[in-house]
């Protein structure tokens, strides 16, 4: 997995048919998404439950590009080798989620992902400060983690920080929540380079109508990369 900073868009496939997953990977891979996002819930960290490892391990052979798994769970650690062997190539934890994310990345790295560390709305930038010489990325959410669907919060001024705070450090900045065509170019000219979509690229398309997956994603990118990014 190069580093670069290029746009990367990133479907959640929390807005996929939950019956046809594995034909919905390959659609949205087909119409150019550059990652795919798997959205793990808990029902305990997040009012809302989602995918655990088996799920997971499905899903892996269907991914070509970057399987980047988001986990909104507490406690993360007893779950890290599960998600390593479900064949994740970015592991997600919340900052929020226990008192030793230093420790959690450290697991994750070690066992052979990349690590992210992802920010409440409500949580700081300078929560991952000492983070940053640790970690592959950064998940900026601009909703309050749970659904999929809900309106964008603007937390340009974090991303900003941020993007100042990695310097020239290999880190990815990853916005989640409420992404689309009117926000992606917010949060890209503050900083960010992995957009998370759910909604705004699935919308009006199907495993039998792909092509509305390519429209949507296109629309998101040119958005993203447009005059003033
Ligand atoms: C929210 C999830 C997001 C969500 C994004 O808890 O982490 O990845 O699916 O969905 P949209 O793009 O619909 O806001
Ligand atoms: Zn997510």
């Amino acid at each position: 997995m190069p580093f670069d900073r290029s746009i990367k868009i990133a479907p959640s496939i929390l807005s996929a048919d939950f019956a046809n997953f594995g034909a919905e990977i390959r659609a949205i891979e087909d119409q150019g998404a550059d990652w795919v996002h798997v959205d793990v819930m808990d029902g305990h960290f997040v009012p809302n439950l989602t995918f655990g490892p088996m799920a997971v391990k499905a899903f892996r052979p269907h991914v070509k590009t970057v399987m980047d798994v988001h986990l909104m769970i507490a406690p993360v650690d007893p779950y890290i080798d599960a998600y390593a062997d479900a064949g994740a190539d970015v592991l997600t934890a919340h900052v929020e989620a226990g008192p030793h994310i230093h420790r959690t990345l450290q697991a994750i790295k070690a066992a052979g992902m990349k690590a992210g560390v992802a920010l409440n709305p409500g949580t700081p930038a300078e929560a991952v400060a000492h983070l940053l010489d640790m970690a592959d990325l950064i998940c900026v959410m601009t909703v309050n983690p749970g659904f999929g669907g809900q309106k964008f919060i603007d937390m340009t001024a974090k991303v900003r920080a941020l993007r100042a705070m990695i310097g020239d450090r290999e880190v990815h900045i990853e916005i989640d929540g409420g992404v689309d065509t009117g926000t992606a170019p917010l949060v890209v000219q503050a900083g960010a380079d992995v957009l998370v979509a759910g909604s705004a690229v699935f919308r009006g398309g199907s495993v039998d109508a792909p092509e509305v997956y390519g429209a949507n994603i296109r629309a998101i990118r040119a958005a993203a990369e447009g005059p003033g990014a």
